[in-house]
């Protein structure tokens, strides 16, 4: 990717709102956002500079290589040599050329309808860098974690930060639906982490953000093979490093080790875990494997004549924006410290015992599995097909069988491990990371 330019959206549009509307958002985005940038510059005693004479990187914005899109380069301005009319002339460019510096979109999202309120005191707040701004990185195969996020960070949208959606696209992309044989020989590399091929981004600059937002699934109580991917991979490290980071994730119902290791690859790029968002299908469990199946692998996800529809209950996903109005509260306070806690007072995370279980029980078994099936050969190997049925059989015995069974005989125990349950309950709900888990 070349250096400086790092997007290219279209050209003027945006939402026009009613004048009371527009005032409104005026009188929030000037006491709200500015309090709170200004009393966290006082704290981290960064220049004040920054806030008023455009620091750290700005860019220029050209006509674009297609009709109706303008390139922004990330040429650094030298704040030593700016006049404050100098600056003002690059105010007014700005706008005259119809866009702030940083509305950015993917290139996903170019052209297509969903564009941000563009009126003149958003363009003012955001080229003073009031506006706070929001990377997004995604992997969403079916849709649904794309449609999860948009709920949820629905409420920072209307309060005026800017949302920058990154895809993670693997190359080539996985098949949706699966057959069984390719759903079941992802399983070794998604679990123990190999990496597939991801497509290039193109993005605005780290120092840009102001926050990390990670939406994932996981696959076979791992991050998905492509977010496995993203998080091995240079973009990851330059993007995350320093910055606070919420996860979201959309499962089926078993994230917890899944999101242990992501802790892990936070940690490692120098990430801070800020908070967890975990929605996941509320069928009872032998129903959610029955409909992720048929999801999964027939590609019906609607309810049929017996089973409820696959995934998470759009009910759900339309509440979700209650966890956007809590994350946008903190942003702009910046006060990162409680989130997780407010985020769990609202019903962000559920942690289920008997699934703790499971998972600690499942991970030791699945890594036998999986190093038997990779010594067959690399990815879509035929030899590694007898293995990887093998494995599919067993897991349907244990979801089927086995896991109903230890149920009944954990129901009891649960009374006697009341102290270890809350303990895990805990854990699993927080953000720390402590090994062996
Ligand atoms: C290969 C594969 C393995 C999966 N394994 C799990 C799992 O271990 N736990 C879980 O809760 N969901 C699991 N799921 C469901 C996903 O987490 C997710 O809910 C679903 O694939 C939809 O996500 P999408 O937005 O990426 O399409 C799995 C899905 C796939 C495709």
């Amino acid at each position: 990717m070349p250096n400086g330019i790092t997007g290219v959206i279209p050209k003027g549009g945006g939402i026009k709102q009613k004048s009371p509307v527009r005032f409104a958002h005026f009188l929030f985005c000037f006491s709200e956002p500015l309090a709170s940038k200004l009393a966290r510059l006082f704290k981290t005693k960064k220049p004040l500079r920054g806030a008023f004479l455009f620091g750290g990187k700005r860019g220029i914005r050209t006509p674009g290589p297609q009709k109706r899109t303008t390139v922004f380069e990330t040429a650094a301005f030298d704040h030593s040599a700016i006049f404050p009319g100098a600056a003002a002339a690059k105010v007014v460019k700005y706008f005259t050329a119809g866009e702030t510096p940083c509305h950015f979109k993917s290139s996903e999202e170019q052209g297509k309808e969903q564009r941000l309120p563009r009126s003149w005191h958003l363009r003012i707040f955001a080229a003073l860098r009031i506006i706070m701004k929001v990377l997004v990185f995604y992997y969403s195969q079916s849709g649904q974690m794309k449609n999860i996020l948009d709920h949820l960070l629905q409420p920072l949208q209307s309060g005026g930060t800017d949302l920058y959606f990154a895809e993670i696209r693997p190359d080539p992309p996985y098949p949706f639906p699966w057959t069984s044989d390719q759903f079941f020989d992802s399983f070794p590399e998604s679990f123990t982490g190999i990496p597939c091929q991801l497509e290039g981004m193109i993005l605005p600059p780290p120092e840009d953000f102001d926050l990390v937002v990670l939406g994932y699934s996981p696959w076979y109580l791992s991050p998905s093979i492509p977010i496995h991917a993203f998080l091995q991979s240079e973009t990851a490290s330059r993007y995350l490093k320093g910055k606070k980071v919420i996860t979201v994730i959309g499962s089926r119902n078993m994230w917890l080790q899944a999101q242990e290791k992501v802790k892990r690859y936070l940690r490692s790029c120098a990430a801070e875990l800020a908070g967890n968002i975990a929605l996941y299908d509320k069928a009872p469990n032998l129903v959610s494997v029955l409909t992720i199946i048929r999801w999964l692998i027939k590609g019906k996800k609607e309810a049929g004549r017996i089973l409820p529809a696959a995934g998470v209950r759009p009910a759900d996903i339309e509440n979700s924006r209650i966890f956007g109005e809590i994350i946008l509260r903190h942003l702009q306070s910046g006060d990162w410290n409680s989130l997780q806690d407010s985020l769990i007072q609202a019903g962000a995370v559920n942690v289920k015992p008997n699934l703790v279980l499971f998972e600690r029980n499942g991970s030791k078994i699945f890594r036998m599995w999986s190093s038997r099936i990779l010594k067959k050969g690399p990815a879509g190997d035929p030899r590694r097909r007898p293995a990887h049925r093998l494995f599919k059989i067993y897991l349907l015995i244990v979801l089927f069988v086995v896991s109903p069974l230890a149920n009944v005989v954990y129901a009891p125990m649960k009374l006697l491990m009341r102290k270890k349950i809350a303990a895990d309950r805990h854990y699993f709900s927080h953000n720390g990371l402590k090994e062996n888990h």
